[in-house]
């Protein structure tokens, strides 16, 4: 399955959600999580994410491993979302910001 990391956090931009063909990504306050379960691995999102946030779970930078039980987890719990949203205002001053993780609403 792919994974949502880090600098997804704060960016929000949601253009992943117009092309998953399988309904996989999940919303939170700032951050979107993809359902392992859902997601049939056909690699079209990761190229629409203009933060590059989307990798497949082999190959999630070190350092971002937790996001992968972190997908699996927050997409359990969180609604599903398949409409393309206005990110938030300052979604690119975040953008390239590290370790945004501590700012992850739960
Ligand atoms: Fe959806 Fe494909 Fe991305 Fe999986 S890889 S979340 S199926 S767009
Ligand atoms: Fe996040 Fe990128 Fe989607 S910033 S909401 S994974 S387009």
């Amino acid at each position: 399955a792919f994974v949502v990391t880090d600098n997804c956090i704060k960016c929000k931009y949601t253009d992943c959600v117009a092309v998953c063909p399988a309904d996989a990504f999940y919303e939170g306050e700032n951050f979107l999580a993809i359902n392992p379960d859902d997601c049939i691995d056909c690699d079209l999102c990761p190229v629409e994410c203009p933060a590059q946030a989307i990798y497949q779970e082999d190959e999630v930078p070190e350092g971002q491993k937790e996001f992968i039980e972190l997908n699996a987890e927050l997409s359990k719990i969180w609604p599903r979302i398949t409409e393309v949203k206005t990110p938030p205002k300052d979604a690119e001053q975040w953008d390239g910001v590290p370790n945004k993780i501590k700012h992850l609403i739960i």
